[in-house]
């Protein structure tokens, strides 16, 4: 049987008891990767150089191989043209796009050294398949050194249509390296239109189908919606209700409904937005105030980036500023936190709030809105508000879906949350259950895998 091969960014740690801290992605796939797997990618460690021979640990019967990443290649590669150019054009910011020649030049080179690291290692009936807009060109660069066995990528954020991608200036050269791949990924069926309808616009591809043909070969194009492991998820809830960091958060809400909200602080994701959705809830409806809490944890990020430092120092103006309108002397609206949460505490969290506000501006799924879901007790849950413009709308549209760029939408949802009928909750709830508990991580790994096998 062929060997898997995982290919990411960020890698995780080596299995063990306690990991539950990892992010979305290594959490969907670490619960899909059997012994006998490896996994190599960045150490998320910088070095004068990049190395040339990946450091090797096993975990679990899983082989980790990770290279750490030169200084100067980290300011081009990770900086520059992944988080700087990438990052915003696929998040529909062309306004945020930053691109240097150089910085490009760094993300082929890092792509290389990756490539270079990785095939001493691989066998040639290998699988392997690629993780997220880092590593577009891996393909390519494998394939240059040789390798012929199958490649799959998958896209983890979304795609743009031909009017936005085509600002990138190597916009072709980018399209034609994700051609290099067997079968190309994608959250949802909209993120799979747009890159068919690039490869064919900018590309000048032949699309046929969901099929690409580049040069006599055919590549594949897929939508497959990433999911969790929600039994596992709803269990660490319902345990984490009973420790003593959940019993601490229930009384200092002195029975306020606790509105919650959690991820990267990433301006993806619709904060300042949100912020003013919160602020027009209290100005509107004040019938909630000292009735509602709203936590927001918005664990820091990217902080190398310029924009991620003038949206960190615009949520520190608005939070004070909310706080400042609205707060009594026995009541503070928002709470804001820039540390990262436990996953188990998050869940506990999850649980017992009564709205989980998630609107982001764009997301490829998003599953912190899934793992909402599955953190809810079904007899008395609480209420999804979720961006329409998250991936996971398409699948959880029982939620109360808004456009996140309209504060008053998002306050009239907040609203309606609030004063929902226990029995409404529990037929929403039923509903988004069913979907979440359907698309499993382990369904999106076997989908990825069995169209890679071909
Ligand atoms: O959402 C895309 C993604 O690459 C995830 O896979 C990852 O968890 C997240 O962004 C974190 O980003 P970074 O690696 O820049 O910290």
């Amino acid at each position: 049987m062929s060997r898997l091969v995982i290919v990411s960014n960020r890698v995780p740690p080596p299995r063990t008891k306690g990991a539950a801290s990892a992010g979305g992605l290594a959490v969907a796939l670490q619960s899909f990767v059997e012994p006998g797997t490896l996994w190599f990618g960045w150490s998320g460690r910088t070095a004068p150089e990049t190395s040339s021979e990946p450091r090797i640990v096993e975990g679990g019967g899983v082989q980790y191989a990770t290279i750490d990443l030169g200084t100067q290649d980290y300011a081009r590669f990770y900086v520059g043209f992944a988080n700087s150019s990438l990052w915003p054009l696929l998040h529909f910011r062309l306004g945020l796009m930053r691109y240097r020649r150089e910085d490009f030049d760094g993300y082929l080179e890092v792509n290389a050294a990756f490539a270079a690291a990785l095939r001493p290692l691989l066998r040639e009936d290998d699988i392997v398949w690629v993780h997220d807009y880092h590593l577009m060109p891996l393909a390519t660069a494998l394939r240059a050194l040789g390798f012929r066995g199958r490649i799959g990528f998958f896209l983890h954020i979304p795609f743009v249509p031909p009017s936005v991608f085509d600002a990138l200036p190597p916009a072709r050269g980018v399209l034609k390296a994700l051609c290099d791949y067997d079968v190309v990924g994608f959250q949802t069926r909209t993120h799979l239109q747009d890159f068919l309808d690039c490869a064919s616009r900018i590309g000048g591809f032949e699309v046929e189908g969901d099929d690409i043909i580049v040069a006599g070969r055919r590549v594949r194009a897929i939508a497959d919606a990433i999911g969790i492991d929600a039994p596992g998820f709803a269990r660490i809830a319902q345990r984490s209700t009973g420790t003593a960091y959940i019993q601490r958060v229930r009384e200092s809400l002195i029975d306020r409904h606790l509105v919650i909200s959690a991820e990267r602080l990433d301006y993806s994701k619709g904060l300042p937005n949100r912020f003013e959705g919160f602020a027009r809830l209290l100005a509107r409806f004040p019938q909630h105030h000292r009735r509602v809490s709203m936590l927001q944890i918005a664990a820091r990020s990217r902080e190398e980036v310029a924009a991620y430092q003038s949206l960190r120092r615009e949520l520190d103006r608005l939070a004070g500023d909310i706080n400042g309108r609205f707060s009594q002397f026995d009541w503070v609206p928002l709470r804001y936190m820039t540390q990262t949460v436990a996953r188990t505490k998050l869940a506990g969290l999850f649980r017992v709030a009564r709205i989980g506000l998630v609107t982001p501006l764009r997301d490829g799924m998003n599953l912190v809105a899934k793992e909402f879901v599955a953190a809810q007790d079904p007899a008395d849950p609480g209420v999804l508000i979720l961006s329409r413009f998250a991936g996971a709308a398409e699948e959880l549209t029982d939620a109360l879906l808004v456009n996140p760029y309209d504060s008053d939408e998002i306050a009239e949802a907040m609203n309606t949350a609030l004063e929902m009928s226990l029995e409404e909750r529990q037929e929403r709830h039923a509903a988004l259950r069913r979907a979440v508990f359907e698309v499993t991580s382990a369904r999106y790994c076997n989908v990825f895998v069995d169209a890679l096998k071909g």
